[in-house]
């Protein structure tokens, strides 16, 4: 059954229940009123009947007229002596002469049931002076009493109806209003199922209720599932790029040998070289590529303690034999431990000097400096610097300022991406400013307290 009909249904049975109970609560305290009021006014005309009758008279034989004067509709007068004999009697029903005459001693009033129609029974002693002599008896149908409660039954049933199909109409179109928005959602997921094009569901609903709130969640879901899948066709279509370009280069050499490089020993060569080049160009690419996926999604960091400098001099020294520019290292003190993934430090300042050495003119001065709470790596290179307005998308993947001079330089696009993805493993910041022709500068944080290495 669905969560729609159960609520409404659910809603239907409380209302219809409370309303039942409220019914049968306002006819049972209503009776009983009207039946205590009919009493009451029984017991007054008998009280009537004793003021202005003489007992003498109530009691006296073949009296019956007198009685007759007060006597109700669908009722029936008694006068009775000591012994519960009927001195005189006046009755416009024959029905209430089964009831048994009794005498009484002190005053009575109540209602019996006599063939499944209630009875009203008042009894008052009749005194002569101080004494008892006799009982004045007056018994009544109360028809009219049945009429108006017969006829109360009957209006609080047709309302009672009335307000049940109310409720039952009003909780389906209120439970249906409530779970618009998730039927909606339902449809909107199912046709995103069958289609797998991202959809929105509208939000125009005034009230911010919690249904407004999942819709808008599900649609800054929607947002974020769309950007990661544009951003994961855009790197796919990058990738590709980048290997169908190499691909493509290997191609055209190597069918060129097959057509003349045996004849012609220069062709030969240079096609060789080419496809030497492009081949590590795509080993290049591709260790790059498992580097990032594996950041991404395993990031694990083996922290330990090493010295900064020494870290910097290493790589700076793997780097001088490539190079006949110069880099100059100034550290703020002769050693600086650091707490940090040895190798992974290492690849950022690798990846960071690598590109100063592909830009820069003359030389490069990498700063290292402690500044609680971090350690600060400051590499300023004096190359042709990056355009401003290019700087926000360095640190995107394949993204390259010079796409022609990068292919001569041999930059894939993914080192700003690997370096930043490492910093912040290790809750650090990378960043980088430029002055187009005077140089770059890059600027690299990292904490001094070891931090976690998931983030
Ligand atoms: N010091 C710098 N001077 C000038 N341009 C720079 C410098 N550092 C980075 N760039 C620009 O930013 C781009 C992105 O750099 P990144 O290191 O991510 O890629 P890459 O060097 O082209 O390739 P690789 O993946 O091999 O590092 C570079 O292509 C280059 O255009
Ligand atoms: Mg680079």
């Amino acid at each position: 059954m669905k969560i729609k009909t159960k609520a409404s249904l659910l809603s239907f049975i409380w209302l219809t229940s409370i309303l039942i109970s409220l019914t049968f609560i306002i006819y049972y305290i209503y009776a009983q009123y009207e039946k205590e009021e009919e009493l009451e006014t029984l017991q007054f005309t008998a009280n009537q009947m004793l003021t202005h009758i003489s007992p003498l008279e109530l009691l006296q034989e073949d009296n019956n007229r007198i009685l007759r004067k007060y006597l109700p509709n669908h009722a029936m007068i008694r006068s009775l002596d000591l012994s519960s004999k009927v001195i005189n009697q006046a009755a416009n029903t024959s029905e209430l002469a089964v009831i048994p005459p009794k005498h009484i001693d002190t005053q009575e009033s109540y209602s019996q049931k006599l063939n499944d129609q209630s009875v009203m029974i008042v009894r008052s002693p009749i005194h002569q002076g101080t004494e008892i002599i006799g009982t004045l008896e007056i018994i009544t149908e109360p028809i009219e009493l049945d009429q108006s409660l017969y006829r109360l039954v009957g209006i609080i049933g047709i309302v009672t109806l009335a307000a049940m199909l109310l409720s039952l109409s009003a909780s389906f179109l209120l439970s249906k209003l409530l779970f618009l928005p998730l039927s909606r959602m339902i449809l909107t997921m199912k046709e995103i199922e069958t289609s797998l094009a991202i959809k929105k569901l509208p939000l125009n609903r005034k009230s911010k209720d919690e249904l407004y709130q999942l819709s808008e969640t599900f649609n800054h879901l929607m947002e974020r599932i769309e950007m990661s899948m544009k951003k994961q066709r855009q790197f796919i279509s990058d990738a590709s790029h980048e290997f169908k370009t190499s691909l493509t280069i290997i191609e055209g050499y190597t069918s060129l040998i097959r057509r003349w490089g045996f004849e012609n020993m220069d062709l030969h060569m240079e096609a060789l070289d080419a496809v030497h080049d492009e081949s590590k160009r795509m080993k290049h690419i591709t260790y790059q590529l498992l580097e990032l996926a594996e950041l991404e999604h395993e990031p694990t960091l083996t922290f330990s303690s090493f010295d900064l400098v020494t870290l910097c001099k290493e790589n700076i020294q793997l780097l001088r034999p490539l190079s006949n520019k110069e880099f100059i290292l100034l550290p703020s003190e002769s050693s600086m431990m650091i707490e940090a993934d040895r190798l992974q430090i290492k690849q950022v300042i690798l990846i960071i000097l690598d590109n100063a050495m592909k830009y820069m003119t003359h030389h490069t001065h990498v700063y290292l400096s402690k500044t609680d709470p971090n350690y600060c790596i400051r590499i300023v290179d004096d190359g042709k610097g990056i355009p401003t307005e290019e700087l926000p998308f360095v640190f995107e993947r394949f993204y390259r300022v010079d796409r022609s001079r990068s292919r001569q330089t041999g930059g894939s696009g993914l080192g700003l991406a690997i370096a930043e993805r490492i910093v912040k493993l290790h809750k650090g910041t990378i960043q980088i400013s430029s002055v187009p022709h005077y140089g770059t500068e890059v600027i690299v944080t990292i904490p001094i307290c070891k931090t976690t290495n998931s983030i």
